[in-house]
Order: C-alpha cells, then structure tokens, then sequence
C-alpha cells in the first residue's frame, strides 16, 4: 500500500511517500516558506496560502520522483484537515481532493497534532499506547495522554503562548528571525544559563498547565532596560537563559504529570520536540526513572508530510480511519 502524505497547515509545504508493511518512507520533501514570512516577523495567513498554492505541484511531484514510483501507484492520500491557517489549509485539502478524485482513491483528513504524536512511531513502530505524550509546536503546548483507539485526554495545555511562539517571540525581541527557536538554541550552546534569571511560570503549581506570555513580557522589558550593544554583546548568554527557561517549565510539567499518571513511556512530538536542551533533560530524567523516551528524528520533529500519511497508517492498521470527507477545520482538538 502506498500512501502520499500532505501537510499544509502553516509554512511548510510538505509531501512525502510511505510504503506500508513493511513501513518505509520513500521520500519526504517539503518547501519551507520561511524566508517569505521572516521579514514579518511571523506566519502571514495570505502568504502563506499562496505560496502554498505555488508549490504544492512541484513538492507532490518531488515526493513522487524521489521516491522512484508513478502518479498512480499510489492507494491512498492523507491530508492535515487541522488544526491550521484556514487558507493553507484548503490548499492541502483540494489538491488532495483533485488528485483523489483523478485517480480515484481515497483521501483521509488527519489532526496535525495526531500527526506530532505519530512521528517518533515512524522510528519506533512498537509503541503502543497508553503513554503520555507532550506536543510541542509553535501553536500548541499540552500534555495528553493517548489510549488505544486514538482516545486523548488532555492533562493540561498552555494558557497563552505556546513554547514555539515563546522561543520566536522572544528571539525577535532580541533581534532574531522569525522562526527563532532552532537560532536560540544554536547561539546558547556553551553559554551561560544563569546569565539572567527569565521567569518560570506555574513551573511549581500542581497542575500540566503552561504560560509563557509572562517570559515575552519579561524579555521586552529586560531588552528596553538594557542597551542594544549590552544585549548584542552577551546574545549568546541570554539566549542560553532565555531557552533554560522555557524548557525548565516544559520539563518541571511533563515530570509533574508522568509523576501524576505513573505512564513509564513518554512520546514527544512537535517543532520544539528538535530542542537539544529539551532532548537532553527528558532523557536524563526519564532514563534515572526507567521511563521509555520517544522523540521523532530531526526532521521528523517539525512540520513534514511523513508524519500525516504515519497518523493515517496508524489508523488503517487499526481499522480506525476517518471518514473521507475534505472539510477543513482551522480549530481541531485531538
Ligand atoms: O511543529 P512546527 O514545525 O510547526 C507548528 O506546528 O507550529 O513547529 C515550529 C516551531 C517554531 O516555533 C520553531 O521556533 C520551533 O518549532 N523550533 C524549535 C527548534 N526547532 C524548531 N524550538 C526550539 N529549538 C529548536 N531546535
Ligand atoms: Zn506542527
């Protein structure tokens, strides 16, 4: 069986092809819009639509000839339905529509964040849940735990700004680009995490829930009290302050909650799931606690089509596809 993955859901345009049983990505392109939204200082929903619009064609074919197979090779289509930018969405979701309809097979609608949760499976196929999971993306933050059956139940999410945004809301202020949490973390290596003291919200309240619009405001008023060249000269330093802090709090609440659920498998998923410093600290813990760690590859961390079509293999295998409708919903929970 072969599956195309799209996902469209932001600023990645991404295909990518997976043969199943046995399980093989045969290829995973994907244009990043980045440099088109940088400029903005963020994801620009118009732009974004059209560049997705622009590339679509190109990225699906690339899928296609690195993965050496034929437009009609393949069985099934799986498209990210949301949550997302509505325009970018509909995007994904009429291509999908189109070449279903041309080649008459089917075209699943998949949850993005179900998307996360299923990319370590692609290195990792014996996971099984229950496990707790912690998705971190630059629109979502939460704990949740997965049960057989695709049975979510959320423990606790950010209550404002999730860890992505943090990571690029503060780099910006700093004078990065948008995205800046990969920049922060390359910049921080080496240097000194106690160089400030950034806060760490509801880092000991006894709940799984999150905030990060206090460290934003904390970080514009460090950078409106301090002069421009203080804060050029000491980046590094304060880039390393600025991600000890945001990944303190996104440890302190998965240890709260393994410790609250018992769960002794963890699954990470989402652009700040590609963090060295998150990586490095979960994996600490979990390994002192004999805890199963599970994080997709690198590339398999951020946004990219091989997660979409490995949601909808995890869903055939287990009978549980969803229906073949092509609507698109811009707030999707899990
Ligand atoms: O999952 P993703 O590709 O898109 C969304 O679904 O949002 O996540 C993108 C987010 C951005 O906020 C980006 O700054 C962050 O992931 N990110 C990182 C790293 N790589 C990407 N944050 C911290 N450290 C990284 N290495
Ligand atoms: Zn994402």
């Amino acid at each position: 069986m072969i599956w195309l993955g799209i996902e469209s859901s932001c600023d990645e345009t991404a295909c990518a092809i997976l043969r199943d049983d046995p399980l093989e990505i045969l290829s995973n392109p994907l244009y990043s819009q980045i440099q088109e939204h940088a400029k903005y200082g963020g994801v620009v929903p118009e732009v974004a639509a059209r560049a997705h619009l622009e590339k679509i064609t190109t990225i699906c074919q690339k899928a296609i000839d690195e993965a050496k197979i034929s437009l009609k090779d393949i069985d099934a289509i799986a498209f990210t339905r949301g949550p997302g930018l509505m325009g970018p969405l509909l995007v994904g979701a009429s291509f999908a529509r189109g070449l279903a309809r041309d080649l008459n097979i089917p075209a699943y609608g998949i949850n993005h964040l179900e998307g996360h949760l299923s990319a370590a499976w692609l290195t990792e196929q014996d996971l099984e849940p229950p496990y707790l999971t912690l998705t971190v993306s630059g629109g979502h933050t939460e704990l949740v735990v997965e049960e057989p059956g695709f049975k979510y139940t959320l423990l606790g999410r950010t209550r404002d700004d999730a860890a992505g945004e943090a990571f690029d809301k503060s780099g910006i202020l700093i004078g990065l680009q948008y995205p800046a949490g990969s920049t922060i973390s390359k910049l921080a290596k080496g240097k000194n995490r106690k160089f400030h003291n950034f806060p760490r919200a509801l880092k000991n309240e006894d709940n799984g829930e999150f905030s990060f619009s206090g460290l934003k405001t904390a970080v514009r008023r460090y950078v409106e009290s301090n002069s421009p060249e203080f804060i050029q000269e000491n980046l590094g330093d304060i880039a390393a302050s600025l991600e000890d802090a945001i990944i303190d709090s996104l440890v302190a609440k998965t240890i709260w909650a393994l410790k609250k659920t018992g769960f002794k498998t963890l699954i990470v998923g989402g652009g700040v799931s590609a963090n060295g410093l998150l990586r490095e600290r979960l994996g600490k813990y979990c390994e002192s606690h004999g805890i199963r760690l599970a994080f997709p590859t690198l590339y398999n961390s951020t946004d990219n089509g091989a997660m979409i079509a490995a949601a909808a293999i995890r869903r055939a295998r287990a009978g549980m596809l969803p229906e073949t409708s092509t609507e698109v919903k811009p707030w999707l929970p899990l």
